[in-house]
Formats: C-alpha cells, sequence, structure tokens
C-alpha cells in the first residue's frame, strides 16, 4: 500500500463531500442517492453499527495477509470494484482510470454493460482481474455479441445482475432528468440506438432506457444460458432472499453476491450486511458469497467477512476517488481500505480473513 504522503481526503467519507463539490449536480444525485425515500440506501451502511467486535490480544499480528482466493485466482485484498455505470461523467479517462487504479496492486474490477468505455479498451488497461456486469437486453443478439467480446478479451466471469426487472424508483433522477447528453455515450453498443440514453420531460433517461431495452422477462434459466454461452464462471448479482439463494446454487451459479442495488431498486429492503446470516447459512458453503451495499471503512468490510463473506464489493466510494484524481483517486480509496482492514485486523487478533468468523463478533441479537 502506498506510503507517499498523498493530497486525497482521510477517509472514504470525507472522499464523498470531496468529490461533490467538483461534481455536476445531476451526477452527484445519480451515483449518490437512492431509490423512493433512501431506507435501504441509509440502511446499508447504518446496519453495520449494529455489529460489534470481540477482540481477542497477544497474537502476533506483525505480519497481517489479506489476499484472497475466488475461483482459484488470488486477489491482493477482499476488496472488488462493483460494477458503475457511465464512469466518464466522473472523469474524463472515465472506466481507462478505474482499470488503471484497481489494477496497480491487481484488484478485481467488474465492468458495467452501462460503461463509457468499451470492454475491449478497459480490458486493455486493466492489470488486474476484470468481470463484466450483465444487464441481459430484449434484444437478446446485442448480449450475446457482449459476451462473446468479453469472453474474447479475456474477463473472467460473468456477473449477472438480477434485481433490475424494471428501475428503481429514483426520484432526484427524473427530477434531473438525468441522461448522457452528448459528450459520452454507452460505448459497448456504439453504433446502435442502445448507445443512448433518451431524453424525457418528466422522468430520468435511465429509467426510460431501462424500461425500453432491459428484459424484465428474465427467469433462473438464464443462468444456464450465460454459462453456455460464455464457458465462464456466472456470479449472480443481486440476491437478498435465503431461498434465491438455494435457488441460484440448483440454478448453477458459481458465486452469489447479496446486493440490493446500494438502495437504488426496492426502497425498504433489508440491509445487506443484516441478509448475509441467512444466505450464507443456505448456501452452506457450496459457492462463495460475496455482498456489497453501504461499505466505507475497512471494519465494515471486516464485519462482512466475519458473518460468513469470501469478498465485499464497492461502488461509490471508488467513483468519488476517480472524481477527485481519476486512478490515483481509485488507488487512494482501495489502498485506504485496505490499510483500515489491515488495522481492523491487527486489533481484532487476526493474522489471516480465514480468521475472521462469528467468532470476532458479539452476539447478534435474534430478530425473530
Ligand atoms: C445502474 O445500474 C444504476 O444503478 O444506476
Amino acid at each position: 500500500m502506498s506510503t507517499e504522503p498523498s493530497t486525497f481526503p482521510r477517509n472514504l467519507v470525507e472522499c464523498q463531500a470531496a468529490a461533490r463539490e467538483r461534481l455536476p449536480h445531476p451526477v452527484y444525485e445519480y451515483y449518490a442517492r437512492g431509490a423512493e425515500d433512501e431506507v435501504t440506501l441509509e440502511g446499508n451502511t447504518r446496519a453495520f453499527g449494529d455489529v460489534h467486535f470481540r477482540p481477542r490480544v497477544l497474537v502476533d499480528v506483525s505480519e497481517v495477509d489479506l489476499s484472497c482466493t475466488l475461483f482459484g485466482e488470488r486477489l491482493p485484498s477482499p476488496v472488488l470494484l462493483a460494477p458503475t455505470a457511465f464512469q466518464r461523467l466522473c472523469h474524463p479517462e472515465g472506466e481507462v482510470a478505474t482499470a488503471r487504479g484497481a489494477g496497480r496492486r491487481g484488484h478485481l474490477m467488474v465492468a458495467s454493460t452501462m460503461a463509457t468505455t468499451r470492454i475491449e479498451e478497459i480490458a486493455a488497461h486493466a492489470a488486474g482481474p476484470l468481470w463484466l456486469q450483465l444487464y441481459v437486453f430484449r434484444t437478446r443478439s446485442l448480449t450475446e455479441d457482449l459476451v462473446r467480446r468479453a469472453v474474447e478479451v479475456g474477463c473472467r466471469a460473468i456477473c449477472l445482475t438480477v434485481d433490475v426487472p424494471v428501475a428503481g424508483n429514483r426520484e432526484h433522477d427524473a427530477r434531473n432528468h438525468f441522461t448522457l447528453g452528448d459528450e459520452v455515450e454507452i460505448a459497448n453498443f456504439a453504433g446502435y440506438v442502445q448507445s443512448r440514453l433518451p431524453e424525457q420531460d418528466r422522468d430520468s433517461g435511465l429509467a426510460a432506457f431501462i424500461r425500453e431495452e432491459f428484459d424484465p422477462s428474465l427467469t433462473w434459466e438464464s443462468v444456464a444460458w450465460l454459462r453456455r454461452l460464455g464457458n465462464l464462471p456466472v456470479v449472480v448479482k443481486g440476491i437478498q432472499h435465503p431461498a434465491d439463494a438455494e435457488q441460484a446454487v440448483e440454478a448453477g451459479a458459481d458465486a452469489i453476491v447479496v446486493s440490493n442495488h446500494g438502495g437504488r431498486q426496492l426502497d425498504g429492503a433489508e440491509p445487506t450486511i443484516r441478509l448475509l446470516p441467512d444466505v450464507v447459512a443456505a448456501v452452506k458453503g457450496r459457492i462463495p458469497v460475496l455482498m456489497d451495499g453501504g461499505i466505507r471503512r475497512g471494519t465494515d468490510v471486516a464485519k462482512a467477512l466475519c458473518l460468513g463473506a469470501r469478498a465485499v464489493l464497492v461502488g461509490r466510494p471508488y467513483l468519488w476517488g476517480l472524481t477527485l484524481g481519476g486512478s490515483a483517486g481509485v488507488s487512494h480509496v482501495l489502498d485506504t481500505l485496505d490499510a483500515e482492514l489491515q488495522r481492523a485486523m491487527a486489533l481484532l487478533g487476526a493474522v489471516r480473513l480465514t480468521e475472521l468468523g462469528p467468532d470476532c463478533l458479539a452476539p447478534i441479537p435474534r430478530r425473530h
């Protein structure tokens, strides 16, 4: 991790405040805000406060190892970059800067279907492993083509997002008539109508795009279809109910991500850190369980791992880093989270991620 003095803010919350000053208001709100009354958005971060550590002492913590393995691949830390759309709205280099910033120490990046840089170009700059996040379009040939391109450029997995059959009710985006303008496009579909968001009078362009383009009829068969299509591991992102976790395993998913889409879809959905134990219990170790939502501190990462997550994804925080300093800002956010995680582990008396378990936590009161 970097030991050079940094001009970036000290922590992820301060990065957000600084990025807010830089970004056009509709762009800041598109990223920062959530659906409806933002109960889930706020709950995701707040719920970490209800999980408490029980540290052990007098353990030799002079070496703390953050490395983790996913699909046989060694990663520098359990922090992954979640797929996020339209990154050129944050910084002119967009996803290229993110790929460089993530790759500096080999962090895994999940590139979005809705990227403003083609998957080929992202892959060319990604020194770390790359996955493609997939939205399945009504025009199936567009999706099939994108999966083939991802395979060709060496993506290691397809991350199928399953929690957007329809757009969440993001009133801020509707009020701001959020759209892309002429400067940037959905680069994976350059040359097709699907490379643009429509202009809307009373709605966001993204909501209209989702209505027109995303396939709302998707079911569990899509997992086997995708596996056949790409011959890559399929990671199903957007699992909340333990019964769906079970179904994902049965459908052949290679991993799942416990996610409520950062509070951007169904408002009132349970915070992901609270969902995690029941999902982990349902999966019974058959496939890795990842989670995202509300992670702002290394201690949050540690709590998720104690509750059974193999790794976590962060989205908004690295976008604030990207806004503030391109690839260096992305690296700064990852370095900050990893340094905080390393400190938390030393203070917990844990030297490897596999030592993080329920034993490091105070019992969580039963809810039923
Ligand atoms: C896109 O996936 C979004 O959440 O805006």
